[in-house]
């Protein structure tokens, strides 16, 4: 059998909990690294042996360790633009295994973070994988766009939200990414947390790849203050992802 993104996110791993062996062949088989899903600065070996597990659509699906970092980076090289003693609100309203989020905290000072998972399978192992580690992450079970409904952050917090939905078929290698097209879509979720937190300052950080869909990399900036696109160089040529940071209620 090979370890490979058919097998783990649409084949019969999908939810299932990988044993360390297989984490590890998913790494050997699809990119030749064993250590290949690094996952809250730890080797699979380390992260395995502290009782983190993950299913087989989240080893596909997750940020590693290498990207998450990089996102981090950038992120906070915006963020401190704002005022020094600023505090802030990250949300992570498709959570995954919330190691994106992760390093972004890592990043970014005096933030603390909210994330939302659907999946509940999903879910009930994150939150057990998040618990003992050095960033403060409140995890809730549900849909993001009634528990978006919830959150009052206090007016002087400023907001960062991480916007990575499933892609889905909105990933077409030819034309890009279409971000009107993720399932849900990534303009329908900036206009929601833009309108829900309208008094904050809020900066997005946007998954994209390499390749966006020009019209729909356009329609999203004209919902941004400002905005910047960063491709990151982990992967061949043609095949990275990166981030559209942008803002809302002020400007870098
Ligand atoms: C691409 S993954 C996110 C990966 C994440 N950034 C990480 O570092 O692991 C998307 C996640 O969003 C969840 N999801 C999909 N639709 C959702 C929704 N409407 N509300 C909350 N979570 C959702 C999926 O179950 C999946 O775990």
């Amino acid at each position: 059998m090979v370890y490979d993104r058919a097998l783990l996110l649409h084949g019969s791993k999908r939810n299932e909990i990988l044993t360390l062996a297989e984490v590890q062949q998913y790494g050997i088989d699809s990119f030749a690294d064993p250590h290949y899903i690094r996952l809250y600065g730890m080797t699979p070996s380390e992260w395995y042996a502290r009782g983190i597990r993950i299913l087989g659509r989240t080893a596909v699906e997750c940020t590693r360790d290498p990207l998450g970092d990089r996102i981090g980076r950038d992120v906070a090289s915006v963020a401190i633009l704002l005022p020094a003693h600023t505090t802030f609100t990250v949300i992570d309203p498709f959570a995954g295994s919330c190691n994106t989020l992760y390093w972004i905290l890592r990043h970014v000072p005096r933030s603390t973070g909210i994330a939302f998972e659907l999946d509940r399978q999903v879910y009930d192992l994150t939150k057990h994988n998040i618990r003992g580690l050095d960033r403060t992450i409140s995890l809730t079970h549900g849909d993001y766009e009634l528990l978006m409904q919830d959150p009052h952050i206090q007016a002087d917090r400023a907001i960062i939200a991480f916007v990575a939905p499933p892609w889905g078929t909105a990933l077409d290698e030819t034309v890009g990414l279409d971000l009107r097209r993720t399932t849900p879509p990534i303009t329908d979720i900036i206009q929601g947390i833009g309108r829900k937190y309208s008094g904050h300052e809020i900066l997005f950080a946007t998954q994209v790849y390499e390749k966006v869909n020009p019209a729909s990399l356009e329609e999203l900036q004209a919902m941004l203050d400002w905005s910047e696109l960063r491709v990151y160089d982990l992967n061949a040529a043609g095949r990275n992802h990166g981030i559209l940071l942008g803002t809302r209620g002020w400007n870098p």
